[in-house]
C-alpha cells in the first residue's frame, strides 16, 4: 500500500512516570507508556499522525464505535537484547493483518510504512520502559475505532489510529486446562473470525466465565456447524502432539492467522518435526487422550510465546496430560525467545532492528 507524504509530529511528554513503576510486580497491560500515537481519518483521509504524551481521549456518546462495535486491534511485542538494542519480532505480519482486519470492518486501512514508522518512533521515545531480561518485554497494541457522531446504523466516517504501549513481564498462565467447545461458538463461515474485531473478544468471555466455573481457564472453539472439530483458543492457535507428530488447524475465514503459528510451523519444518496442518477431529484427540498418544496440547500467541495446557475437557470427561522433561511446547519456546531476544541466528529475517534517534 502507498504512503501519503504525511510527517509523524512529536511531542515530548515533559516528565516521564517511569521511575513510579515497579517493574517486579506489572499485572498484564495494566501499566502504559510515557508516549502514544493518535492519528484520525478525516475527509476520506488520514491526517498527519501525532506521537504525544499518554492520556485519556475524548468521544462524543453517540460515536460509532460505541454503538456499531467499528474497531480492530493488534498485539506485538518489543524486545531489548543484553547490548541495549531493542527489537520488533516480524511486525510486517501484525501490520498487514490490521489491516485485513480493518477492511473486513468497512474501516480505511492504514498506510503500512506509515504504521511502521510511527511504531518505531514512539517505541524509540519509550525505549526506556524496554526492559532487559528473558521474558520481560513491551507490549503493543494497535488499534482503530470508529469515531463519527451519530448513531445511525452505518459505516464511519471519522476513525481514530492509535498505539499504545504497556511494560510486560515475562507471561506465567498458571496451569491451563482448556474446554471444548460443545454449544457457543466464536466464529462462523463468511464471518469476522480471521480478524481480530474487538467484538470476537467480548463476545467469548461470557461462554469462558461458563468454562472457569468448571474449573476451566479457556474454551478451545470448535466448528459452529458441528462441534466435532478443534480450531483455536481465546487468544492462542493451537497445537496437539500425538505420538511425535504436531497437528494444527489450517486457517480460514473462522480462524485467525497467528503470528506465532506460523513461525512454529516454521521451526518445526526446520528441526525436522513433523507437522500436519488439517482439520482435526475432536473425538481423534479424545481417542488419542485415552490411548495414551496424546503427549501434549499448547496454544501460540504473542502474549505468552507458548503457552503448555496441562488438561482439558469434553463432554463431562476431564483429561489430563502427562508431564514432559521434552516438551515440544518448551522446546518451541525457547528457539523462538532465542531468536526475539538477538541471543541466536536469524535465519528466516523475522527480527527487525528499532532504530535509536
Ligand atoms: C483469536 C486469536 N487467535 C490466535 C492468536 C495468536 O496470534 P499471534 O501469534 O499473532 O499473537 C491471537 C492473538 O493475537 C488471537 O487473538
Amino acid at each position: 500500500m502507498k504512503n501519503l507524504p504525511l510527517a509523524i509530529d512529536v511531542v515530548e511528554a515533559k516528565t516521564s512516570k517511569i521511575d513510579s513503576v515497579d517493574f517486579d510486580n506489572l499485572v498484564f497491560g495494566n501499566v502504559f507508556t510515557d508516549h502514544m500515537m493518535e492519528c484520525d481519518y478525516i475527509d476520506g483521509q488520514w491526517q498527519n499522525p501525532v506521537i504525544k504524551p499518554y492520556g485519556p481521549i475524548q468521544l462524543d456518546p453517540s460515536a460509532k464505535v460505541f454503538h456499531y462495535g467499528q474497531a480492530i486491534f493488534e498485539g506485538m511485542k518489543a524486545f531489548k537484547d543484553d547490548e541495549d538494542q531493542v527489537w520488533l519480532f516480524r511486525p510486517m505480519e501484525n501490520i498487514q493483518r490490521f489491516n485485513k482486519s480493518s477492511k473486513r470492518l468497512a474501516i480505511p486501512e492504514f498506510p503500512e510504512d506509515l504504521f511502521l514508522e510511527g511504531l518505531e518512533t514512539l517505541i524509540d521515545l519509550d525505549r526506556d520502559w524496554v526492559k532487559k531480561g528473558f521474558g520481560t518485554s513491551l507490549y503493543i497494541r494497535p488499534f482503530v475505532i470508529a469515531t463519527e457522531t451519530g448513531v445511525s446504523a452505518s459505516p464511519s466516517k471519522k476513525y481514530k489510529f492509535m498505539i499504545i504501549c504497556s511494560p510486560a513481564k515475562a507471561y506465567y498462565s498458571g496451569d491451563v486446562r482448556v474446554f471444548f467447545a460443545d454449544k457457543f461458538s466464536r466464529a462462523a463461515d463468511g464471518g469476522v473470525g480471521y480478524a481480530k474485531a474487538a467484538g470476537n473478544y467480548g463476545a467469548q468471555f461470557y461462554p469462558t466465565n461458563l468454562a472457569k466455573e468448571e474449573g476451566y481457564q479457556q474454551i478451545v472453539w470448535t466448528d459452529a456447524n458441528s462441534h466435532e472439530y478443534l480450531e483455536e483458543a481465546g487468544t492462542m492457535n493451537i497445537f496437539f502432539r500425538v505420538g511425535d507428530k504436531l497437528l494444527t488447524a489450517p486457517t480460514s475465514d473462522r480462524i485467525l492467522d497467528g503470528v506465532t503459528r506460523k513461525s512454529v510451523l516454521t521451526l518445526a519444518e526446520e528441526f525436522g518435526i513433523e507437522a500436519e496442518v488439517r482439520r482435526i477431529k475432536v473425538s481423534e484427540i479424545v481417542e488419542a487422550a485415552e490411548k495414551g498418544e496424546l503427549k501434549e496440547i499448547f496454544g501460540s500467541g504473542t502474549a505468552a510465546t507458548i503457552n503448555p495446557v496441562k488438561g482439558f475437557g469434553n463432554k463431562g470427561k476431564k483429561y489430563e496430560l502427562p508431564q514432559l522433561e521434552d516438551s515440544y511446547a518448551s522446546f518451541f519456546k525457547k528457539k523462538l525467545m532465542e531468536i526475539q531476544y538477538n541471543k541466536a541466528e536469524d535465519k528466516f529475517g523475522w527480527r527487525y532492528l528499532v532504530k535509536s534517534n
